[in-house]
């Protein structure tokens, strides 16, 4: 009561003061309410596939638009972790395609976005996400900010490359109304760069990142060591990057990730709800640990840099306990810095350890792996020892690893070399890649069901890994990652019954506007009539 009284004999605001003063901020606060609901008359616009990539579970057309413009803002779930975020990260990216400039969780507008906590929106899948679109609102409804971020690439790929100026004074960008129910249909959905072969820069991995996200990938893995280079600072021990950091195929300067800029990577991926899977190959692909420190080498032969493109050649010393010590360290060291629960200790082609040299490293690394808190991961060779079927084996190579897989309960992420591999050559006549495995086309990439390969309950995901033996930089890496890592991001959210190449193909060729935009120099195939600049006005239409 006291600092009541206190500011009435301050201010000497009697009564009737207070009355006059409640009244007129009760007249100009009426007056100063959003303006009153906007008619604007859209044209018949159905809310369609066109232009989405993955395609969702189920789409309802309500025939009518939703106007994205000045008079938009938005608004998020506060209070829980990641939602406010995703509304910032949506509001950026509507700024960079429309020039917007979107207010975020301030006063309501004309029409709102609206960015919802719901359990169980679409399914009881985590990345769920359930999109309800009126003439004055979006709702996003996700369990989580991971589905939450999964929505509003959904949204991103709804707005139209062109503005309407005729519906309103101001333009318009028209989004149009229905329903979205959606959800991935398996857990593991990544991408794999081969940081080894040929360095790539932070700035490279987070551009990738930022068009894999668009995509609704998970994961990104780095390939972070082989016979060429070492890739990541390992602070107990140093000579891996001073030594083993400095070369690369075809001999250039090589490089290597601080630990602080490894972290920036792991948070660019956070801030996408993209996990980074880190892989340190052993115990083949060794080479450039065993060259910066040599008791590792079991090979027996001299070492020196490598800068060929063979492989299966080398191989840790199995059988002493300082190498697995050594391990223990780098293990430490990168799942300290790793928030994901992976750990990828690669195991393939280790042509040159002994059967039982090798079954008896991959047990052992598995329970160092075990041991810093993480799950293991390997190629599908790993599936030949006696390991967890907490651990999950990566088929690249041989049905027979993943049934062995099977038998053991593993969980298995499909990368079939002859239709995931992003550094398979297009055709005879593509600039970069190799064809060991095929040539893969890109309606080979898309045209092929998981399912096929093992019942559904045993996948856990698909990767499409780009190897980079013959590319080494940005824009040798989108000439083959693009566009068939965007097929490979349907086959891992959007189920069979949904998926269909004539009508992919259209959807596929619509995104020239976004991947022009990123500046992503994708492989141009014959097989798409990719859509022109002049064409951006029609395609809206189309919709
Ligand atoms: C691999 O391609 N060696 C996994």
């Amino acid at each position: 009561m006291k600092p009541f009284k206190l500011i009435f004999t301050e201010k000497k605001i009697t009564t009737i003061n207070l009355v006059i003063t409640c009244f007129l901020f009760l007249v100009f606060s009426a007056c100063s309410k959003p303006e009153k609901k906007r008619i604007i008359n859209f044209p018949e616009t159905d809310l369609a596939a066109e232009h989405l990539i993955p395609k969702p579970l189920k789409i309802v057309s309500s025939k009518n638009g939703f106007p994205l413009d000045a008079f938009t803002s938005i608004h998020t779930a506060t209070g829980l972790e990641g939602f406010t975020e995703v509304g910032m990260f949506l509001a950026e990216k509507i700024k960079a395609k429309t020039g917007l400039n979107l207010p975020v969780n301030k006063n309501k507008t004309a029409s709102i976005i609206s960015i919802n906590q719901v359990d169980g929106a679409s399914t009881d899948n985590p990345e769920g996400y359930q999109l309800i679109i009126t003439a004055d609102s979006i709702l996003l409804n996700a369990p989580t900010a991971a589905g939450a971020f999964r929505g509003i690439q959904t949204i991103r790929q709804l707005i139209p490359e062109t503005s309407d100026k005729t519906l309103a004074k101001n333009e318009i960008w028209v989004i149009p109304t229905g329903s979205i129910n959606d959800a991935p249909q398996f857990e593991y959905r990544g991408a794999m760069l081969d940081v080894s072969r040929h360095f790539f820069s932070v700035a490279d991995v987070k551009k990738f990142m930022d068009v894999l996200a668009y995509y609704k990938y998970n994961t990104l893995h780095l390939h972070l060591s082989d016979d060429q280079g070492w890739r990541i600072e390992i602070k107990s021990w140093p000579k891996l990057t001073e030594i083993g950091g400095r070369s690369e195929v075809g001999g250039k300067s090589g490089g290597f990730y601080t630990q602080e800029e490894y972290t920036e990577i792991v948070n660019y991926g956070l801030a996408r709800h993209i996990t980074i899977v880190p892989e340190i190959d052993m115990p083949g692909h060794t080479n450039a640990a065993s060259f910066s420190y040599p008791f590792l080498n079991g090979n027996g032969k001299k070492l020196e840099y490598y800068e060929g493109t063979k492989v299966g050649f080398s191989t840790f010393d199995t059988r002493k306990d300082t190498v697995y010590a050594f391990i223990d360290d780098v293990v430490r060291e990168i799942s300290a810095l790793t928030p994901g629960p992976y750990f990828h200790i690669g195991g393939d082609e280790s042509h040159v350890t002994k059967k039982e040299d090798y079954v008896y490293f991959v047990e052992r690394v598995e329970k160092i792996v075990q041991k810093h808190g993480k799950r293991m991961i390997g190629w599908d060779e790993v599936a030949t020892a006696n390991v967890d079927a907490t651990s999950v084996a990566q088929w690249w190579a041989s049905k027979e690893n993943a049934e062995k897989a099977l038998a053991k309960n593993m969980k298995v992420i499909l990368s079939p070399a002859n239709k995931a591999y992003l550094d398979m050559k297009y055709d005879t006549l593509s600039e970069y890649g190799l064809h060991w495995a095929a040539y893969i086309p890109v309606d080979t990439a898309y045209i092929w069901n998981p399912e096929s390969y093992l019942p559904k309950k045993n996948i856990l995901g698909i990767e499409a890994p780009l190897w980079t033996e013959t590319v080494s930089n940005m824009e040798e890496l989108a000439y083959l990652a693009f566009p068939r890592a965007i097929g490979y991001a349907e086959l891992g959210w959007t189920i069979q019954e949904n998926r269909d190449w004539e009508n992919y193909k259209v959807r596929l060729a619509n995104q020239t506007f976004y991947l022009d935009r990123m500046n992503i120099k994708y492989y141009p195939s014959a097989l798409i009539d990719w859509k022109k600049q002049e064409d951006r006005e029609a395609t809206d239409l189309m919709d």
